[in-house]
């Protein structure tokens, strides 16, 4: 029986040789196993375009995310996390849990960070020691402006984290143009391997001076970082087959011309489904000038007869798996672009959407 569609932000679909790599044992001191590490290392740096450090960190994406905010902000330091979605305020909660002195500066979930509104907070409150935004915030789609505030988080001297879990290796970033000093992702976004692991590139003047600041002994960063530099091994058990998923997929995304190869079939997904669900009366949330081809919120069709959980299972019973909302205020449901899909999927999708809706007896718009 062949997997459903996966029409999520990750974990997602994933090609068949990224599932066949895992058909092996390796054991996680040998040299085997350490030298795809220390590849797959190099291979993120290079991703960066250079000047970083690759930390790989065992678990999910928020591990990752976690393990940053606890590692290289010092004890006496002051973080501003700008908010438009669920994991902005995920960041700054988790800075609240950590004790971390911060303030979280919200803005509308429908509209990318002001720049402007940043500068202002920087001036008003600062200084900070550093700054935290999502690039693509995955709660709606959009992307925030990372160039122009990274050099307004230069300007004031802060270090810029970024968030770009759903993003990085799926759209452009240029991490030295945007000032970025410490990226973090996951294995199971647009680099399409699957979950086990996040990844932080950090920038090595910066890193360099954070040993002993973490307030975890598992997710301490500097730590794990030493680790994988010294004898080329994790700190605690690694996910072996993981990571060898995740070289595979490293692999594939070379063969498919890179970051910029991804990111035009990203495209050609997002632009499918925009014109199927219009076509069906169903906008997107987000104005296209705001919106990244990774995931796409949708309102529910204002209809009676619209039942979110009755339209899930019918398309998940097709063999179509989207994702549900995540707004605070809206009723959405969202369709992610991205991982081992094409357009010709994208059509399946909307096919299995508007049979469904008629099923239903929603009906479109006149
Ligand atoms: C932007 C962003 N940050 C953080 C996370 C959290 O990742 P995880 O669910 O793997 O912990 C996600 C997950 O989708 C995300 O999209």
């Amino acid at each position: 029986m062949s997997d459903k569609l996966l029409f999520t932000p990750g974990p997602l679909t994933t090609s068949p040789a990224v599932k066949q790599a895992m058909q092996r044992d390796l054991g996680s001191r040998d040299s085997e196993f350490i030298t795809i590490v220390r590849g797959i290392r190099r291979k993120l740096v290079d991703l960066a375009g250079g000047g970083f450090e690759a930390v790989l960190v065992q678990g999910a994406g928020t591990f990752a995310v976690e393990s940053v905010l606890g590692s290289v902000i010092p004890p006496n330091g002051r973080l501003l996390v700008a908010v438009n979605g669920a994991y902005g305020r995920r960041m700054r909660d988790i800075a609240a849990r950590l004790g971390i002195e911060s303030i979280g500066l919200e803005f509308d979930e429908r509209k990318p960070i002001e720049p402007s509104a940043l500068a202002g907070a920087l001036n008003r409150s600062g200084p900070f020691s550093h700054v935290a935004i999502v690039h693509c915030e995955t709660t709606t789609g959009l992307l925030n402006p990372v160039d122009s505030i990274g050099k307004l988080v230069s300007a004031a001297g802060a270090a810029f984290i970024v968030d770009a879990m759903s993003s990085f290796g799926g759209i452009p970033i240029d991490l030295h143009t945007a000032h970025v000093d410490y990226l973090v992702s996951s294995a199971n976004k647009c680099i399409q391997g699957v979950p086990g692991f996040g990844f932080v590139l950090a920038r090595p003047e910066r890193f360099s001076q954070t040993e002993g600041w973490a307030r975890s002994l598992s997710l301490d960063l500097f730590a794990q970082w030493r680790g994988l530099e010294q004898d080329g091994q994790f700190r605690f058990t690694p996910p072996t087959h993981v990571l060898l998923a995740f070289a595979r997929a490293l692999e594939e995304l070379d063969a498919e011309g890179g970051i910029a190869g991804r990111y035009a079939r990203y495209r050609d997904n997002h632009r499918a489904l925009i014109q199927d669900m219009q076509a069906l009366g169903i906008p997107p949330y987000i104005a296209p000038e705001h919106q990244s081809p990774i995931i796409t919120a949708f309102k529910f069709p204002d209809h009676p007869r619209f039942d979110f959980a009755r339209f899930y299972s019918m398309l998940s019973d097709r063999g179509l798996v989207i994702y549900p909302g995540k707004l605070s205020r809206e009723n959405c449901f969202r369709i992610g672009t991205i991982g081992h899909l094409t357009q010709r999927d994208i059509r399946r999708l909307c096919r299995g959407v508007a049979e469904v809706l008629e099923i239903l007896g929603v009906k479109s718009p006149e």
